[in-house]
């Protein structure tokens, strides 16, 4: 198969007027291992086509002549006054996407005034990529055994500016992603998880033939348990939300922990094939949280109807992970600002068209289902 890569583009394609229309400009800019990477979820992708599927199970009622008074699509979120409720998901490794990584993905987002979550397996420092930001700036957070590294890190994020610390819960181990592994996808020299550079490693592999592959590896020991993540709510810096919550009692039990927020997430699809779409749980999830915290979702977001889909179920903001990888990939930074363009303007008219003035008239009378 060809590796040849096609360089990122520095104007936006006139031709480009939704989100999936980066998907062709992106793959031919990355290697095909690199695209398998981005692209895949685990095993045969069930969890990845539902978090599309669903949201086209839901239609949304038109309202006819409506009245329009200062609308917005403004929020606070987490002590933060946000324009609009989209925000980028933690992805790993971008540089895998376009040469500076997540420093041209914040700098897009920052143009945009978006918050962006910065996976823990970024390809830059967070410091280095907190001095390229022009937004807030959150992180997210894989649970590391040692406590002595624990604390060093969360304080370094406090110190260069973080405003809130996300842990992934839903991956105590990776999903076998199939797509990634027939591709051949391997870190090439030069990319790594430079924040993890120095922590005690708990990255085993699965055990050889002939013995128990998972179980007898020692992976799960470094698996995080509800202790932990309330040892993390009581010794972290920052406010503490936990991404990967898509079962009622779970949400319970995060309150009862004391998170400030959680998200509703099945991680793209990529660990657990065969959860349901975030976008099918998200209400059972929101009725037992109420008002207590904001919550926000993630999965299959790729059109501004969605996001209203999402608000309408009970979320206060969502997140987005493939699209805006997939504007880095093509156009830097300026694609990752286009690609949130794009996504705001089309909530904007979504919201027109059903009658919503301001994000607080978004409720499920919106939705319409046959
Ligand atoms: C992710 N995601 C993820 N989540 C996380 O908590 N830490 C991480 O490092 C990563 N890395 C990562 C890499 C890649 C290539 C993908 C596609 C996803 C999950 C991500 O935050 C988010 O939950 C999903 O991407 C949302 O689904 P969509 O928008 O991609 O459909
Ligand atoms: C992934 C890990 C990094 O989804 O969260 O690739």
């Amino acid at each position: 198969m060809s590796q040849e890569r096609l360089p990122p583009l520095s104007n936006i394609p006139a031709q480009i007027a939704c989100l999936r229309d980066y998907e062709p400009y992106a793959r031919v800019r990355m290697r095909a291992q690199d695209w398998a990477y981005f692209s895949a979820g685990a095993a045969d992708e069930f969890t990845v086509q539902d978090n599309l599927a669903s949201f086209g199970r839901w239609g949304l009622w038109p309202a006819a002549l409506g009245e329009f008074d200062q609308p917005s699509t403004r929020l606070t979120l987490q002590g933060q006054s946000m324009d609009y409720p989209i925000l980028l998901a933690p992805v790993a490794y971008q540089c895998l996407a376009h040469p500076e990584g997540e420093l041209a993905s914040v700098l897009g987002a920052g143009a945009m005034g978006a918050t962006s979550v910065i996976s823990m397996q970024a390809s830059h420092s967070f410091e280095d990529i907190a001095a390229q930001a022009h937004a807030p700036l959150w992180a997210q957070w894989y649970w590391q055994t040692d406590r002595a590294f624990t604390l060093d890190l969360l304080g370094r994020l406090k110190a260069a500016g973080y405003a809130a610390l996300m842990l992934t819960v839903d991956a105590a181990v990776n999903g076998l992603r199939n797509q990634e592994q027939r591709a051949g996808f391997a870190l090439p020299e030069g990319v790594d998880a430079v924040n993890l550079r120095g922590a005690p490693r708990q990255q085993a592999v699965l055990g050889a033939a002939g013995t128990s592959p998972l179980f007898g590896s020692g992976l799960l020991n470094s698996a995080p348990t509800w202790d932990d993540l309330a040892w993390l709510v009581q010794h972290s810096p920052l406010p503490v939300w936990v991404k990967g919550i898509m079962r009622p009692r779970d949400a319970q039990r995060a309150l009862d922990v004391g998170v400030a927020g959680m998200v509703v997430s099945n991680h793209g699809g990529r660990t657990l094939d065969g959860a349901p779409a975030s976008v099918d749980v998200l209400s059972q999830v929101c009725q037992v949280v109420g008002e207590r915290v904001p919550v926000l979702m993630d999965g299959g977001i790729r059109r501004g109807t969605d996001v209203l889909k999402a608000l309408a179920l009970g979320a206060t903001a969502v997140m987005i992970g493939r699209p805006y990888i997939y504007g880095l990939a093509t156009a830097g930074a300026a694609g990752v600002a286009h690609v949130l363009h794009i996504l705001r303007a089309e909530l904007e008219v979504a919201m027109a068209l059903t009658g919503c003035n301001t994000l607080a008239d978004i409720s499920p009378d919106v939705l319409y289902r046959p």
